[in-house]
């Protein structure tokens, strides 16, 4: 059976949330993660950065904003250490200005992805995946990109049934 990773960024906190500015205790990315993760037998990774992003929503979109204009590359605090042993990742995060946030490239530019099956999950506003699936691709040269699932951060509480589809479909 194929060895699954689950590796996502998720920021909780302030959040534009069904119509107003909310405090997310979890971000909703790690919601879904998580209920990925009690449905297939998985491990999980959270991409996490050495400098912390601001709890207050404006002051977190206005430095995501400043590192997706310069194509900043955020420092991580960890690595997959047997990343070898993976043959799927399941790549979950936001969409953040149109992509995924710098540090998903941080990570994706940490290892050699070739012959692996990346499957994209992205949670968003209303926008779906943007150009994250385009930035996957040119990032991750010679893997294979499953399709991916995106689900607007409003629903992220009742995606099950979603889930469970996806995976099925993935036959995972
Ligand atoms: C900095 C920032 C930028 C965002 N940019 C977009 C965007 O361009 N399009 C979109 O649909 N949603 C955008 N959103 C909304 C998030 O994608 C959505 O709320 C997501 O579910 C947050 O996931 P998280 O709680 O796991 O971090 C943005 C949110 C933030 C904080």
């Amino acid at each position: 059976m194929a060895k699954v990773l689950i590796a996502y960024f998720s920021h909780a906190g302030q959040n534009y949330s069904h119509g107003g500015i909310r405090n997310l205790p979890v971000g909703n990315t790690e919601v879904v993660a998580k209920k990925l993760n009690a449905l297939v037998p998985s491990d999980l990774f959270y991409i996490d950065t050495v400098k912390k992003y601001p709890d207050d929503h404006m002051a977190k979109i206005k430095i995501a904003k400043q590192q997706f204009e310069s194509g900043a590359r955020p420092e991580l605090t960890a690595r997959v250490e047997n990343m070898d042993a993976y043959d799927t990742v399941i790549l979950a995060y936001p969409n953040w200005w149109t992509t995924m946030p710098m540090a998903v490239c941080t990570f994706l530019e940490s290892y050699d992805f070739s012959g692996k099956t990346i499957c994209p999950l992205i949670t968003h506003g209303g926008s779906g995946f943007s150009d994250s699936l385009d930035d996957i691709a040119r990032l991750c040269p010679g893997a294979h990109i499953a399709r991916g699932l995106a689900i607007n951060g409003d629903d992220v509480q009742n995606c099950d049934r979603t889930l469970e589809a996806w995976l099925g479909e993935l036959e995972l």
